[in-house]
């Protein structure tokens, strides 16, 4: 399974010489290169409360690899998967097991921000092209941005920024905002509160708990003293389910506002039924985007999956996009660094979520959609704000 690329040339030249040694067609090493698979690492979630998401990244970018044809830059592909289990303190081994143990040509990871931002520390100081599917950890196109690291999904603060405006216009000016105790959920109220109080709004409470925990009830009872005109959230996987079944069971449903970045709501909203009801949400996807490529995607990935897509799945199959746009460039030959970062750099994405292109700092810019769960369907009321790019704080790069 984890045989060198070397190893492999070496038998394919072996075999050859025995079958026609006279004649034989001696391939180049470049040559040799590109007919050898590559290896892509999945490092993602597939147990805990990310569980799903990473497993609809890795369906999505297997189902885009289906329709390139089963080749990236003409070379087959082979996965090595390894279940990160959304633990930062793991984060650096399995990293580091992909690249040196297992020979990955590229790493694909992750979900969770924490976990990222120790695979990124050790993308940098091995090389590797690296991919990240998900987590928006601001330091990745920030303070530890590097030409062989891109970001297919967003940054943390790009889909709740926008989110303290629509909840002004809407007319709450005090709210409650509330997350888990980690990069994620730091840059997302960091983002919400940044365009909310600019706007005039005042946060009357920050409510923090221990990834990945879900006793939400104390202090739901908390926000029902409080009585703010609404409450923002970041909260995603199995996490935001509980949560939003657990605020309308707390009878806050329709008298203190929803609102959160649209993970809230995505991937969970058949489970949450009539709880996700009146949810307001911001992010750079919506089910129900009307867009041919939005269309084809979806049905393919529910042939082939039997579920529904939601914005992981969007993510994971915009991760192989990209990569195979920088693999046709060079022809496989990952060694051609220049050009290969230099093709996906310039890519522009046909994505699900409408076409996006790449920021300096290798992060997307991209609209970030106004949704609203009604009658258990998300629907688009419009755009929030149109092609919002992350600031890429502390990149020195390009
Ligand atoms: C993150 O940890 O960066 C993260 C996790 C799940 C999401 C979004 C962001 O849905």
């Amino acid at each position: 399974m984890t045989k060198s690329r070397l190893t492999f040339s070496r038998r394919k030249i072996l075999a050859g010489a025995g079958v026609a040694a006279g004649a034989m067609f001696v391939p180049t090493r470049f040559a040799i290169g590109q007919a050898a698979k590559v290896k892509i690492g999945l490092m993602l979630p597939y147990s805990g409360t990310y569980a799903a998401l990473g497993n609809n990244i890795t369906d999505a970018f297997k189902l885009r690899l289906k329709e390139l044809g089963g080749t990236l830059g003409g070379r087959a592909v082979d996965f090595v998967q390894v279940d990160d289990e959304s633990a930062p303190p793991k984060a650096k081994d399995n990293a580091s097991k992909l690249i040196g143990k297992d020979k990955v040509d590229v790493l694909v990871g992750t979900v969770h921000s924490g976990v990222a931002e120790a695979m990124a520390q050790v993308a940098r100081e091995e090389g590797t092209l690296t991919l990240c599917p998900n987590a928006g950890a601001a330091s990745l196109t920030g303070k530890m941005c590097a030409p062989n690291i891109f970001r297919t999904s967003f940054s943390n603060w790009q889909p709740a920024f926008p989110c303290g405006a629509v909840m002004l216009k809407d007319g709450h000016k005090k709210a409650v905002v509330m997350s888990w105790n980690y990069p994620a959920g730091h840059e997302a109220l960091g983002g919400f509160k940044q365009g909310f109080t600019a706007g005039g709004g005042t946060i009357v409470k920050e409510i923090l708990l221990d990834f990945p925990k879900t006793e939400f009830q104390a202090h739901l009872t908390e926000i029902a003293a409080l009585k703010p005109d609404a409450v923002f959230v970041f909260f995603a996987g199995g996490g935001a389910l509980k949560f939003m079944q657990d605020y309308a069971a707390a009878g806050l449903q329709g008298k203190i506002a929803l609102y959160g970045s649209g993970f809230l709501t995505d991937g969970v909203l058949k489970a949450a039924g009539a709880s996700a009801d009146g949810v307001k949400t911001t992010l750079h996807y919506a089910d129900a985007l009307d867009n041919p490529i939005n269309k084809k995607f979806r049905a393919a990935f529910k042939a082939a999956t039997t579920r529904d897509a939601d914005v992981y799945a969007v993510q994971g199959y915009d991760t192989c996009s990209l990569l195979a746009i920088g693999m046709d460039a060079v022809k496989g030959d990952l060694k051609a660094k220049k050009a290969l970062y230099t093709a996906m750099e310039k890519a522009a994405i046909d994505s699900p979520r409408g076409k996006f292109t790449l920021s300096k700092s290798h992060n997307p810019i991209q609209d970030i959609y106004l949704r609203l769960v009604k009658g258990g369907q998300e629907t688009v009321l419009g755009v929030a704000h149109k092609a919002l790019a992350d600031p890429g704080t502390g990149c020195t790069m390009g």
